[in-house]
């Protein structure tokens, strides 16, 4: 969380930080700022609120610069005020810099600053930071070879925790200096200017070419030079990228939301998902990017999934696809708790892990931790070049365009697309035949017209909105395939509409959440069809009797007595291994709709960060 821009080049620098984070805002929102160097001048700005208001200041007080750092923060240690705002100044006032991350042993360093009688303003950990990097500074001979990076390099090497930096000083005005591990920090190339950010979307388009730094590594960078070095003080050779730029999603367009736009892509992300990745024989699937001979893939035994948020529930998904279609067993774990965990894995394991950024710090951990054990990790991610992306053993991009909305829509269901090929690829080598295959192939083909069918329901689900904002619990219910898309929905609705919701398997709802049912609090349930259609309309014939609002989405309406529900929503009637994309297009405009009819900002909730790369 948290987004970091730099600049330094013949340009005004304000307002190409200004317009970077403004692109980082996803990141985080609580409060925004900048520092600006002219020769030894420096100007900081810093305001709690969105980057708008950042700039409205900055616009107030012109000040003449090629040179600069800027953040939006997602608060972490201290409250979010102007003074707890990056970027964070030495108490000398010479240094000035953004940090993303946590540093966990702070309090030891600042104990130690307080003593060599350094001030602080704030209540950040990031400030100690940047005095210790001042300390150094002072401690190096004046006339030390690279002074400004070694007084950086040497204060990296007390930290504990988790860092993307920019550092500034007022006696080095014609460098900035970065560093990272484990937040993503990312030298963006320019004509004759150098660019910093913790995405390449940070860039607004400006960098021809990028430079991704790995952990531990820092850049000396300077308009038209960058320099690397590891935490050994070793020259580093680096390489340089090119960027596929995908500013047209960064756009709206006709939308009034980037999720908005992002739920009405979906026949076009799921396109993506499956293109080139069928069978010349359309009877399984083509996944080179597995890095896996067939043989390799037949001794697998185990299959464990890590992620965290939506991308778990993409992981609960794909547990039920491949059992079904394998037979292998699968095991989802949250990335946050297996990193931990220590868990007993059998020798044959394949490892996956699921992150739309690439870059959520617990799914992170979790494929390095699985790694370290000698597994073989694959990713699949929407973010090429993202740390989750290099640092696998393979895996499988979703292609899904940029996801902006905090909550994620189109990344779900490409997720669960890439994890239907995923499972039909190794059902052919196991269990499936060749008609399965194929039967499974159609679906995926006929996939995205019938997600398109399914968003004609946003008029309906509107109106729905209107009639269920009103109440502040709501239970979603499934089974099997839909269990996940059950616990998706609660989340989509609780995170952008703070609406209290939980997701059961609708027959565990007997064991406990049955006594939140009243006419107080609504269920939404799947009813579709399948072996156990009427266990689930039991399930909801027992809502009914304690008199809760019912909503029923389904394939089948003409299988339940008529006034069962109060609501019935119906879906197009799909193959059951791509009905879960398809349930998931109503949660996801339902929860869309209450969320704007409650007047809430859906694209940044409060509270969270599109990218979570904290603990
Ligand atoms: O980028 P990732 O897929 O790793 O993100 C995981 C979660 O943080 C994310 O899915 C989160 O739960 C979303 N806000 C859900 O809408």
């Amino acid at each position: 969380m948290c987004g970091i821009t730099g600049y330094i080049g013949a340009r005004q620098a304000a307002p190409i930080l200004l317009e970077g984070l403004s692109k980082l805002e996803y990141r985080g929102y609580d409060s925004a700022g900048l520092a600006l160097l002219n020769g030894s001048e420096m100007d900081v700005r810093k305001k709690k609120g969105r980057v708008s208001v950042l700039a409205q200041e900055v616009k107030k007080h012109f000040f003449d610069s090629h040179l600069g750092i800027s953040h939006t923060r997602w608060a972490t240690h201290g409250a979010v005020t102007d003074a707890n705002a990056h970027p964070h100044v030495s108490s000398c006032g010479n240094f000035a810099m953004v940090h993303n991350g946590v540093i966990e042993n702070y309090e030891n360093i600042k104990s130690f600053l307080l003593t060599k009688g350094y001030t602080f303003r704030s209540q950040t950990d990031s400030e100690a930071l940047v005095n210790l990097i001042a300390y150094h500074y002072y401690k190096l001979p004046e006339n030390s070879e690279n002074r400004f990076l070694e007084s950086v390099r040497r204060a990296l090497l007390h930290l504990e925790g988790t860092y993307g930096i920019a550092v500034i000083c007022r006696m080095q005005p014609d460098e900035i200096i970065a560093a990272r591990k484990g937040s993503p920090l990312i030298i963006g190339i320019g004509d004759s200017e150098r660019m910093v950010s913790s995405d390449v979307l940070g860039f607004s388009g400006r960098a021809r070419s990028v430079i991704y730094l790995d952990d531990g590594q820092i850049a000396k960078v300077t308009a038209d030079s960058c320099e690397v070095v590891s935490a050994n003080n070793e020259l580093v050779p680096y390489v340089t990228n090119s960027v596929d730029w995908e500013l047209d999603s960064a756009e709206l367009g006709s939308f009034s939301t980037y999720m908005e736009k992002e739920i009405f892509e979906q026949p076009k992300v799921i396109e993506n998902a499956i293109r080139g990745r069928i069978s010349d024989d359309a009877s399984t699937a083509v996944l080179n990017g597995l890095n896996m001979t067939p043989s390799e893939m037949r001794q697998i035994d185990r299959i464990l999934f890590c992620a965290c948020g939506t991308a778990w529930h993409a992981c609960l998904v794909a547990e039920n696809l491949i059992e079904k279609y394998t037979r292998i067993p699968v095991e989802v774990e949250y990335a946050s708790e297996f990193r931990y965990r220590n868990a007993p894995l059998d020798k044959n394991t394949l490892a996956f892990v699921i992150s739309q950024s690439g870059e959520t710090i617990d799914t992170l951990e979790a494929l390095r931790e699985s790694r370290r054990k000698g597994f073989k990790t694959l990713a699949i991610t929407n973010s090429v070049g993202s740390t989750i992306a290099r640092e696998s053993d393979g895996g499988l991009y979703q292609h899904a365009g940029r996801e902006i909305g905090v909550a994620s829509t189109k990344a779900f269901t490409s997720q669960i697309t890439i994890c239907i090929l995923i499972a039909l690829y190794i059902g052919r080598m196991r269990d499936l035949s060749f008609a399965q295959g194929k039967e499974i192939v159609g679906a995926l083909k006929a996939l995205p017209s019938a997600v398109e069918e399914t968003l004609k329901l946003a008029p309906e689900l509107k109106k729905l909105a209107g009639k269920y904002c009103k109440y502040h619990d709501f239970l979603f219910l499934g089974r099997l395939d839909e269990f996940p898309i059950a616990l998706e929905g609660a989340l989509k609705l609780k995170e952008i509409s703070y609406i209290h919701a939980e997701g059961y398997p609708a027959a565990e709802m007997k064991h406990g959440p049955i006594a939140l049912v009243s006419p107080e609090c609504p269920t939404l349930i799947f009813a579709n069809s399948g072996d156990i259609f009427n266990k689930v309309i039991s399930n909801a014939q027992e809502i009914k009797a304690r008199k809760g609002p019912l909503i029923i989405v389904t394939d089948s309406p003409d299988r339940f007595p008529e006034g069962l529900a109060d609501d019935v929503v119906v879906i197009p009637k799909v193959h059951e291994s791509v009905r879960p994309v398809v349930s998931t297009i109503p949660i996801q405009l339902l929860a869309y709709y209450i969320a704007q009819q409650l007047g809430c900002d859906v694209d940044k909730p409060r509270n969270l960060a599109k990218s979570v790369t904290v603990e």
